[in-house]
C-alpha cells in the first residue's frame, strides 16, 4: 500500500502533496493533543544500574539474586531454557509463551561463583552473575557465548514505566540472525534495527526497517555454539548490533556488540543454547509449534488486488487449467469486499461466491479471503453495529472510540488483546466459510490506520484491554497482530472443527507460528526486492515461524520477464509459494512474459508439484520439532564460517540446497556447499562439498543440489508417493524421514524412517521401525549412481 492508494480508494485525503502534507502535519499534531491528553508526562528521569550483591534466595531451577537497588530471578526450565527477569519480573504473563511457564529444573542450583559472584550451572548452560549485575552465558565448557552488561534504566521521577537498556557482548566471530522479518538480512549487520510493526506505506526493499513483523529473538551463531536470546517485552524498542572482528595475527579480537533499548515492559529474556535445531526445537517447545497448513496451502497461490469480479478469477483459473499449469488456491483482496468492509460481498462484482467458491473447488482449487481488521465506523454497517454492541472496540484515554482511516473509510479497530472481542471477532468467520473461502489472508493489522495520526498506526494513548491487566498501545502495538491471528484461529477451530484452520498474516510477534504463517508484504519489484524476499523468509524460520513467502514478482510495478522467471523458480521453494501484486501492478500470470518464460514457469510449478510429499514432510516436522523448511545452509554446520556468510543460498529440509539466481543477466553462479557429496538434481553431477563450485544457472532453472543419502519423497508419474533416493558415497549410508498426507483434519500420522546404504554398485533403502527394517511401502527410484 502507498499513499496514492489510499488516494484512490478513499476520499478522505485530497489529491495533490501540499494537501498531503498539510494533514500530515495535522495529523501529527492531532496524535500530539490525543496523546498529550492520554499518556503521563515522562518529565524528569533518574537512571539506575543494579548495584552490588546483597544477598541470594535459591529457589527452584535457580532463584533470586538480590542487589542493592534490583532483583534478579533466574530459573533453568526443563528441556534447557533460561529464564532470567530483573526487577523481580518473573516469565508471566506473556504474549509469546504457548501456555504456562514451563517447569523449573530441579538439578540447576544457584552456587557461589568467584569475586563475589553467582552461578546456575545446568546440563547445557552455565550462567554466572557478576557481583555487579553482569550476567554471562557459557556454554558447559565455560566458553562464554553472550555477556549482558549490568542493565540501566531511567524511571520517570514522577512514577511511571522506566525505560530501559541492555548491552551485551557476543564473540568477535559471532553472526547476529532473526529480530523477525528483515529486509536486510538474513544476517544482520551493523546496524539499528527496530522493533514496532510497522507498514513502511510503499513497496519496500533491502534498506527498509522495520516492516511488518518485528520481534526481540536474536538467534547468534559462534564457534562456540548458537544460541537464541528472546527479549519478552512487547513494547517499541530499538536492538542496536555491532558484528565483532578478530584481530588480524597479533592484534586484539573486537567482542560483537548488542544493544537494546526498550521504551518500557519488563526487562526479562530467555536464552537457549546447542545446535541451531535444538535451539529451533525449544524455543518451539516454549512458544508453541507451528501449524499445520492444509496440504493445498503447499501447492501454488495466485493472489491479486483487483480481480474485480468474479468473471475475472473463472479466467484466470481457465488460464492455468488450459496451459497445464498446476494452481491449488485464489486469492481474493479487499476488492471484492462491499465497499472495502471486512466480512462483506460486493453483491454485483461476485454475486455468487459460494457457487463459484464449489466450482473451483472441484478443480482442486481452494478460495483465500483477505481479512483486515478495521471496522468502518459507519451506522449501517452490520459489522461495527454487532462490535459496538459489545463494546469491541479500542477507546482513547478520555473513552471515545478511536477513529482511524483505512480502506473503508473513517474506522474503528477491534481490540484483539480483550478475549471477549477475540470470541466475536472469531465468530464472524462463518460468514467467510459460508461464502466457501477455505483460507485467510490477515492484512493491514500492525495496525495500519493511513497516517490519521502522523504515523501510520493507532496513538499510543490508545487503551487495550491487555488480557484485564489494562494498558496502552505502547504496549499492545506489537502484538496486535498476534492477538488477532489467535482470534481467527480459535474462531475457525470452532466454527470447523474437523479441519486445520489456515491462516496467515502480514504482522505478527514472537508465538505467531501457533496460528499460522506471515507473507512478506509488499515487497518492491526489483532484484533487491527479489534478494529481500529470501531474506525474510530465512529470518523468520529463525524466529520460530517457518510458513512465508513473497508476492511472486513484486507487489508494485512491472517486472521484466527474466525477473519474474527468477522470482518465480524462488518462489518455488519457499513454503508460501504465492503470485500477487498491487491494483496497479503490472499482470502476474505466468503466460504474461512471452513463451519462454511460460515454459520454465511451468517446470518450476510442476516440480513444486512433485515434490509436495516432501513438502508435506518438511511442514509435519516443523510442527513437530520446530525446524523451519528454509534453511541457512550452516543449519547442521555452524562452525563453518564461509557458510555463516553465504546469504543467497539455502537449505530445504535436510535434503536440498537450492541456489537461486539473484541477479540479472546470470547464467551461471558460485555455489557454497557444505561438507559431503551433493548432486546437480538435473545433471546428476556429484560435487565434493566443503567447497564453493561454480555451476550452470539456464534461464530454466536454478541450481537445486541433493544431498548424497537422502532420502525424499515425491510424487511418482501416476501422482502416489516414491522415494527418490541419492545415492550416499561408497562407505556411507544416508536417509530420511517422511511424514505422509494424512488429510486436512487433525490426525497426526507417524514419522516414518528411512535408510539408504550403499552396496557395492547397489543402493538399499530399509524402513527403520522399532520392531526392526523392513521394505519401503513405496516404489525407489535411485538417482545419482553415474
Ligand atoms: C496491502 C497488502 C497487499 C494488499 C493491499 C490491498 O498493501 O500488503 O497485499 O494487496 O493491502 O488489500
Amino acid at each position: 500500500m502507498d499513499g496514492r492508494d489510499l488516494v484512490r480508494s478513499v476520499s478522505v485525503v485530497g489529491a495533490g502533496r501540499a494537501v498531503r502534507g498539510l494533514r500530515t502535519v495535522r495529523a501529527a499534531w492531532r496524535r500530539r493533543r490525543i496523546d498529550a491528553a492520554g499518556l503521563p508526562r515522562r518529565g524528569a528521569e533518574r537512571a539506575r544500574v543494579p548495584g552490588q550483591v546483597a544477598g541470594v534466595e535459591p529457589g527452584p531451577g535457580g532463584g533470586v539474586i538480590r542487589f542493592g537497588r534490583s532483583e534478579l530471578r533466574i530459573t533453568v526450565a526443563v528441556n534447557g531454557p533460561v529464564f532470567w527477569g530483573w526487577d523481580g519480573a518473573g516469565p508471566e504473563p506473556s504474549y509469546a509463551l504457548a501456555g504456562r511457564c514451563p517447569e523449573p529444573d530441579p538439578r540447576a542450583v544457584l552456587e557461589p561463583d568467584k569475586d563475589g559472584g553467582w552461578r546456575v550451572v545446568a546440563e547445557r548452560v552455565t550462567v554466572v552473575v557478576s557481583r555487579h549485575g553482569a550476567v554471562e552465558v557459557c556454554t558447559p565448557g565455560g566458553v562464554m557465548l553472550r555477556r549482558d552488561l549490568p542493565p540501566r534504566w531511567w524511571e520517570p521521577v514522577g512514577g511511571g514505566t522506566a525505560r530501559w537498556m541492555q548491552r551485551s557482548e557476543v564473540t568477535a566471530d559471532a553472526r547476529f540472525f532473526g529480530l523477525g522479518g528483515r529486509a536486510s538480512g538474513p544476517r544482520l549487520r551493523e546496524g539499528a534495527y527496530r522493533l514496532w510493526n510497522t507498514d513502511p506505506g510503499r513497496a519496500f526493499g533491502p534498506g527498509t526497517d522495520p516492516l511488518y513483523l518485528t520481534m526481540p529473538v536474536q538467534l547468534v551463531v559462534a564457534d562456540a555454539g548458537t544460541h537464541l536470546v528472546f527479549h519478552d517485552t512487547t513494547w517499541d524498542g530499538t536492538v542496536v548490533l555491532r558484528e565483532g572482528e578478530e584481530g588480524a595475527g597479533s592484534g586484539h579480537d573486537r567482542a560483537g556488540r548488542c544493544e537494546v533499548r526498550m521504551d518500557g515492559g519488563p526487562l526479562r529474556c530467555w536464552v537457549m543454547v546447542g545446535t541451531p535445531a535444538r535451539v529451533l526445537h525449544t524455543w518451539a517447545s516454549l512458544t508453541g509449534a507451528p501449524a499445520l497448513p492444509p496440504a493445498w496451502a503447499l501447492g501454488h497461490h495466485h493472489a491479486r488486488w483487483g480481480f474485480g469480479s468474479e468473471q475475472e478469477v473463472r479466467r484466470i483459473v481457465a488460464g492455468y487449467q488450459e496451459r497445464d499449469l498446476p494452481l491449488d488456491a485464489v486469492h481474493l483482496d479487499i476488492d471484492h469486499y462491499d465497499e472495502h468492509q471486512v466480512f462483506t460481498v460486493d453483491q454485483e462484482r461476485f454475486p455468487k461466491l459460494p457457487v463459484l467458491a464449489e466450482e473451483l473447488r472441484r478443480d482442486g482449487v481452494r478460495l483465500v479471503s483477505i481479512v483486515d481488521p478495521a471496522v468502518k465506523a459507519a451506522p449501517g454497517n452490520a459489522v461495527y453495529g454487532s462490535g459496538s454492541a459489545r463494546d469491541a472496540f479500542v477507546r482513547d484515554a478520555s473513552g471515545r472510540e478511536v477513529r482511524g482511516v483505512a480502506w473503508a473509510g473513517e474506522s474503528v479497530f477491534p481490540d484483539f488483546t480483550h478475549a471477549r472481542v477475540r470470541e466475536w471477532w472469531g465468530g464472524l468467520y462463518a460468514e467467510r466459510l459460508d461464502q466457501g473461502f477455505a483460507g485467510f489472508w490477515h492484512d493491514m493489522n500492525e495496525p495500519t490506520s493511513f497516517n490519521a495520526f502522523g504515523e501510520p498506526t493507532l496513538p499510543r494513548s490508545a487503551r487495550h484491554d491487555l488480557e484485564g491487566r489494562g494498558g496502552d498501545h505502547r504496549e499492545a502495538h506489537n502484538v496486535y497482530a498476534l492477538c488477532m491471528a489467535r482470534a481467527g484461529y480459535e474462531g475457525l477451530r470452532e466454527l470447523s472443527p474437523e479441519e486445520r484452520p489456515f491462516l496467515f498474516s502480514r504482522s505478527g510477534w514472537a508465538g505467531m507460528q501457533r496460528y499460522g504463517g506471515t507473507w512478506s508484504g509488499d515487497v518492491a519489484t526489483g532484484w533487491p526486492g527479489l534478494r529481500a524476499s529470501l531474506s525474510l523468509v530465512l529470518g523468520l524460520g529463525l524466529c520460530g515461524v517457518p510458513y512465508s513467502g513473497p508476492d511472486v514478482g513484486g507487489f508494485d510495478g512491472s517486472p521484466s520477464p527474466e525477473l519474474y522467471l527468477r522470482w518465480f523458480q524462488l518462489g518455488a521453494y519457499l513454503p508460501l509459494f504465492r503470485t500477487h501484486a498491487s491494483l496497479r501492478a503490472g499482470r502476474r500470470e505466468p503466460w504474461e512474459f512471452g513463451a519462454e518464460v511460460l515454459e520454465h514457469a511451468r517446470v518450476a510449478l510442476r516440480e513444486r508439484q512433485r515434490l509436495r510429499p516432501y513438502w508435506m514432510t518438511l511442514a509435519h516436522l516443523a510442527r513437530r520439532t520446530g525446524a523451519p523448511y528454509v534453511r541457512p545452509l550452516w543449519w547442521g554446520a555452524p562452525e563453518d564460517r564461509a557458510l555463516r556468510d553465504c546469504e543467497d543460498t539455502f537449505l530445504l529440509g535436510d535434503g536440498l540446497l537450492v541456489a537461486p539466481v539473484l541477479d540479472p543477466g546470470a547464467d551461471r553462479r558460485a555455489v557454497q556447499l557444505p561438507r559431503g557429496r551433493w548432486y546437480d538434481t538435473v545433471t546428476e553431477e556429484a560435487f565434493e562439498g566443503p567447497a564453493q563450485v561454480l555451476v550452470d544457472a539456464p534461464l530454466s532453472r536454478i541450481p537445486v543440489f541433493a544431498r548424497a543419502g537422502a532420502v525424499i519423497p515425491v510424487r511418482g508419474a501416476d501422482g502416489s508417493p516414491e522415494l527418490e533416493v541419492w545415492a550416499p558415497a561408497r562407505g556411507r549410508t544416508g536417509g530420511g524421514l517422511v511424514v505422509p498426507d494424512a488429510g486436512d483434519g487433525w490426525d497426526e500420522p507417524e514419522t516414518e524412517r528411512y535408510v539408504a546404504r550403499r552396496q557395492g554398485r547397489e543402493v538399499v533403502v530399509t524402513r527403520e521401525r522399532e520392531d526392526g527394517s523392513g521394505e519401503p511401502p513405496y516404489p525407489v527410484r535411485v538417482r545419482g549412481l553415474g
